[in-house]
């Protein structure tokens, strides 16, 4: 049984046909074919998954295609523009926030979110704004001096 979904996707409308049981990761990569959203877990402990849903970061693996009816979806692939890194990601960059890369997009989406509601985090905060993410190679300390940089880049 599937279910008709209109949805905004990276600033475009979409109407799409879902199976009522699909994971919106699975929509995401698998139908729409964006597979900058990285499963890791799939059960909700790793944030690789992490986009924006109506601004608010939240793991796709946990929530329903059908759910996301009406809302405003935002995934890694929204961040650049014309061939222009964003903020963040320009500051994963050059602060080498990013290692073998797997988390790096559900990263990159969780500082977005955490950003856009409090552009100036302090180190306390941004720990915070990242608690839902799991990096195994970092040791976290170069993501937090990305997302530090990212801010004073977007408070300039
Ligand atoms: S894949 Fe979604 S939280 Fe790990
Ligand atoms: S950079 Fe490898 S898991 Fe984070």
């Amino acid at each position: 049984m599937k279910t008709l979904i209109s949805l905004t996707l990276n600033g475009r409308q979409r109407d799409d046909a879902v199976p009522g049981n699909m994971l919106l990761v699975d929509y995401l990569r698998e139908s729409v074919g964006l597979t900058g959203t990285k499963i890791g877990c799939d059960g909700g402990e790793c944030g690789c998954c992490t986009v924006l849903i109506d601004d608010q970061p939240r793991h796709a693996c946990l929530i329903l295609a059908a759910v996301c009816h009406g809302a405003k979806v935002e995934t890694i692939e929204a961040l650049e523009a014309g061939g222009r890194l964003s903020a963040i990601q320009r500051g994963f960059h050059e602060k080498l926030g990013a290692q073998c890369g797997f988390c790096t997009p559900g990263m990159v989406m969780a500082a977005e979110g955490l950003l856009r509601a409090n552009p100036d985090p302090d180190e306390a905060a941004i720990r915070t704004g990242l608690a839902a993410n799991i990096c195994r190679c970092t040791g976290y300390v170069k993501i937090i001096e990305s997302v530090q940089q990212a801010a004073r880049e977007l408070a300039r």
